[in-house]
């Protein structure tokens, strides 16, 4: 088989991706308080890496990493040239726009303030709809913004809506689902087909 390099996502995401290859021959042992950043598995044809999660779509489009596992909102958010392969079924949360209850999202003729960590998605967003928007970027707390005064409303992640909740905001529109996926370099798909379809066999269950 191939030599195959996957880049994980440093954190929940990433873990959950490593144990989807427990009990294959594609498993590696860790010692779980290491720092360490690169691990092999016993034979050497796999080497996982583990980068932060923006990171993992940049290792995968320069075919420094043949595979990624990462969510979609990255995939969303960083707009790179690879093919996305698998939705790996967990990881599973949502875009929205958030802000007060009773909040309005159009504002005609006004400016409306997003706070989000996912600028460039915020601006697909709101393309085609005709309201005019300032993105205020932001690298994390972003419920804090629209309590602050620093942005009308946000634009981030939902999972299980409890940060919303303590902070006295509330969901004013859904956007896309999001959920781990599988991405893999587009040379890598073509030249390692083998060994990429042997890993898609395994994650996808099939
Ligand atoms: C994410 C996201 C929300 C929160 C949503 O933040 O940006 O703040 O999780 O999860 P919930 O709906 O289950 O409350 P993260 O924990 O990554 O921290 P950050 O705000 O520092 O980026």
């Amino acid at each position: 088989m191939d030599r195959i390099t996957i880049a994980l996502a440093k954190g929940r995401l990433g873990e959950q991706g490593l144990e989807l290859f427990e009990n294959t021959d594609m498993e590696i042992m860790r010692d779980e308080d290491s720092r360490k950043l690169v691990f092999q598995d016993a034979e050497e044809r796999i080497t996982y890496i583990f980068v932060k999660p923006s990171d993992v779509v940049t290792y995968v489009e320069k075919g420094v990493a043949d595979l990624g596992i990462v969510g979609k909102d990255v995939i969303l958010e960083e707009n790179k040239d690879v093919y996305e392969l698998l939705d790996l079924d967990f990881g599973h949360c949502r875009f929205a726009i958030a802000g007060f209850k009773d909040q309005k999202v159009y504002r005609k003729n006004e400016v409306l303030r997003i706070a989000s960590k996912y600028p460039r998605y915020v601006e697909q967003t709101f393309k085609d709809r005709g309201q005019r928007i300032e993105i205020i970027k932001l690298g994390g707390s972003v419920e804090l913004a629209p309590l602050m005064g620093l942005s009308d409303v946000i634009v981030d992640i939902v999972e299980t809506g409890s940060t919303l909740r303590d902070n006295g905001l509330v969901i004013l529109e859904e956007l896309d689902p999001i959920s781990a996926r599988l991405i893999v370099n587009k040379v890598s798909y073509r030249f390692k087909y083998a060994a990429i379809q042997k890993i898609q066999k395994i994650l996808g269950g099939i």
